[in-house]
């Protein structure tokens, strides 16, 4: 379909208006990030809200915002406080690149969080849909956002084609989702799309009956909705194998410091081994610890976006720790401060379940 066809120019006014009429009856507005300006506020339940649901955001929002209440708080803390925060909310570079944008926006923006819309998107992990959010709910900007669930009743009401991750579908989205700003009234509209998407226009059983865009919506009409978006084409997810060791001294536990970027970035963890060492082994030449093993654990599976980690926890007893054991990112713990650490939601489950 054309972006810009006829027919769409006489829908477009009409969507916006009735979205907006519809989010301030229906919508939501009492979330804990609603009825505040302040652009930091917004900023972190946006980023929060990526890749999660509301209500597993907000008790994490609101213990984040109570530690960092202000972007100064947030620059000056350790990334280690930082990641403790995020601890089990998951992809953990949001965390990383919302701790250096504090810093990016002490350093040159006199830590005040910028308006203008390029230095906003210019800040790291602030993509264009997330900087468009920020702008209009903080600023009141006309730009327009353009998440998944924004993908989905764009795709649906104007029958958009292909699925939405391909580049030539997601332009076509872009150029939609501008040509549908309204003149006025952008926080309900930006709301209203967010709103809608994630409460009407669900991906299983949408509540059609009740969609205020139902006369227009174009899979409606046409008994599509089941069909779009078309979703991603389906690739096996690949599977890993690794083995944890619960390296135990009494009632403490080893944790390693993960490197900086990548899976569980920065955050502690157990130390892994691959699954064709013998534990003994391991424990000694890379930990420089005399450990028996015991009795492998129950396996826990974790999904990433794109692999699926098979987990075998392997408890150890510790004989003795060699003088000259390297040091560097290791510590002991005692159980109880461990689970508090800043570690991955599996590696956390291990722990409790030693308790
Ligand atoms: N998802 C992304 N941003 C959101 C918001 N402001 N309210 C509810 N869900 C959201």
């Amino acid at each position: 379909m054309q972006a810009r066809a006829p027919a769409l120019q006489k829908t477009m006014p009409d969507f916006s208006s009735r979205l907006i009429a519809w989010q301030k009856i229906h919508g939501r507005h009492d979330l804990p990030w609603q009825n505040t300006h302040d652009p930091y506020a917004i900023w972190v339940s946006e980023i929060m809200l990526q890749q999660t649901q509301v209500t597993a955001v907000i008790p994490y929002y609101q213990r984040f915002m109570q530690r960092f209440p202000d972007i100064s708080s947030l620059a000056a803390a350790e990334q280690e406080q930082v990641l403790q925060h995020w601890s089990g909310l998951g992809y953990y570079s949001r965390a990383r690149n919302m701790h250096n944008a504090a810093q990016v926006i002490m350093d040159e923006h006199g830590g005040r969080f910028p308006q203008d819309f390029e230095s906003i998107l210019s800040l790291p992990g602030i993509g264009r849909s997330t900087a468009a959010a920020v702008a209009s709910f903080a600023f009141g900007q006309r730009q327009a956002i353009l998440d998944g669930n924004v993908k989905r009743v764009f795709a649906r009401h104007f029958l958009v084609e292909g699925w939405p991750g391909l580049p030539k579908v997601e332009k076509q989205l872009w150029l939609l989702a501008e040509d549908l700003l309204p003149a006025t009234d952008m926080v309900a509209y930006t709301q209203g799309l967010m709103d809608l998407g994630a409460t009407l226009c669900s991906r299983a059983k949408p509540k059609c009956g009740a969609c205020p865009l139902k006369q227009t919506c174009g899979a409606y009409q046409q008994q599509r909705v089941t069909e779009l978006p078309v979703s991603r084409p389906r690739k096996a997810t690949p599977q890993k194998h690794t083995i944890m060791l619960i390296l135990r001294r009494g009632n403490e536990v080893m944790l390693e410091k993960r490197p900086p970027s990548g899976i569980w970035g920065g955050l502690w963890s157990l130390p892994e081994i691959e699954p064709d060492m013998r534990p003994e082994d391991a424990a000694r030449q890379r930990y420089g610890v005399h450990a028996e093993a015991l009795p492998v654990l129950p396996s826990l599976s974790h999904t990433f976006t794109h692999f699926k980690l098979d987990i075998r926890p392997q408890p150890m007893t510790v004989l003795r720790i060699a003088p000259q054991a390297r040091e560097a990112g290791l510590v002991w713990l005692g159980l109880e401060d461990a689970i508090g650490a800043a570690l991955p939601t599996p590696v956390r489950k291990i722990l409790q379940s030693l308790k």
